[in-house]
């Protein structure tokens, strides 16, 4: 099979994450690394590469051996850049977010399916070894019926200037959610609590509550001020309950055989002489492979192109994440009222 020829264009901190991944993939010829600073994409590529630089990205459209575009260029340029290549004929991977708003993205998401090629986000997170297993615990039914979803994303953290801590840290918890959820549950409605006690100008710590379809519910903590680092999600279901602990290396996933069951009615007499029943079976620690995310993204987007089929982030799950993140921002703005989901 003739590798992929392929370009990536940003190649600023994250950009050289992406080229690093596709050189070592066999099926993937990176042809191209573009970037409007022309010593960054030479830096990316090291002096004694065989890889073309650029500071225009017509060079990388012109070429017809080109035929995927990975973008790692800031968030306000997606759209932009992602319909230039898409216009192009290029099948595209485009970093998180996949635009700046819902609207930009459906742009993206039309011109991708009128030009008939592939549109990917790139939701790292979703192609790690762990959110992978949780993905298949869920959906394969060993966790039961879902009944939460609970992340803790806190650290230290850079305090940006143009985005608050939901749109900063949400979308990798966002777009997990979004990954592992089984067949018909979908996000139906947000409420956010956010503060700024340091007066930057936004929130800087915050609370996610989300309603999902079937009566399970979703929260999310989010925090730049934290002086410890929690990366801990809990996946609660009927018949087993999930903890990824992303910060222990030799134990990120624990799978319990615990929980609480509620045996008779609800109504008052039955309530009166209903057991609780507590269930407390195994721990299991699932092993996983040791394989880098953004190694499993460069294969997935090559694979989703050779086979024609959407990838599993495609461009309609980063669209779901700009949904839920603007309907955050607007319970925000209304006092943290709860806010349907539009769409
Ligand atoms: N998947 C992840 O976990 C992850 C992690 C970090 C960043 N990102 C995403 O990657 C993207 C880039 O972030 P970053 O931190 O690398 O930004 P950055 O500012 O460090 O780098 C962006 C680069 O793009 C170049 N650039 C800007 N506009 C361009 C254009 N029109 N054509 C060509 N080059 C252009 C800039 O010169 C710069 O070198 C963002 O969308 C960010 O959210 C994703």
């Amino acid at each position: 099979m003739e590798p992929i020829g392929m370009a990536v264009v940003g190649a600023g901190y994250w950009g050289p994450n992406l080229i690093r991944n596709i050189k070592a993939v066999d099926e993937i010829d990176l042809r191209w690394v573009c970037d409007l600073d022309r010593s960054r994409a030479e830096l990316a590529v090291g002096s004694r590469s065989t890889v073309a630089v650029t500071d225009s990205l017509e060079d990388v459209l012109d070429d017809p051996a080109v035929a995927a575009v990975a973008i790692a260029t800031p968030a306000g340029t997606h759209l932009d850049v992602g319909l230039a290549c898409i216009e192009a004929g290029k099948n595209v991977m485009i970093e998180k977010p996949l635009a700046l708003s819902s609207s930009d993205a459906e742009k993206l998401l039309t011109a991708a399916h009128d030009a008939g090629v592939v549109l990917m986000c790139d939701h790292t997170y979703c192609y790690t070894p762990a959110v992978q297993k949780i993905r298949s615990l869920v959906r394969g039914g060993q966790v039961g019926h879902l009944q939460y979803f609970d992340s803790v994303r806190i650290n230290l953290g850079i305090v940006q200037t143009d985005v608050d801590v939901f749109w900063d840290l949400a979308p990798h918890d966002l777009s997990i959610l979004d990954f592992i959820l089984p067949e018909g549950y979908r996000v139906e409605a947000v409420a956010a609590q956010g503060a700024d006690p340091i007066g930057a100008g936004q929130a800087c710590l915050g609370y996610l509550a989300l309603r999902l379809t079937g009566g399970a519910i979703a929260h999310v903590h989010v925090n730049w001020l934290s002086p410890t680092k929690i990366r801990t999600t809990i996946i609660g279901g009927s018949r087993r309950i999930v903890v990824w602990d992303d910060l222990h290396p030799t134990q990120r996933l624990s799978m319990y055989d615990k929980g609480v069951e509620l045996n008779g009615g609800l109504d008052v007499d039955a309530r009166r002489d209903r057991l609780i029943g507590y269930r407390v079976g195994d721990m299991v620690a699932p092993a996983l492979p040791e394989i880098e995310a953004l190694s499993n993204v460069v294969r997935e987007f090559a694979s989703s192109i050779r086979q024609g089929r959407p990838p599993l982030t495609d461009g309609t799950s980063g669209l779901r994440v700009l949904r839920i993140l603007e309907a955050t921002t607007r319970s925000l703005e209304n006092g943290g009222v709860s806010v349907p989901l539009e769409g």
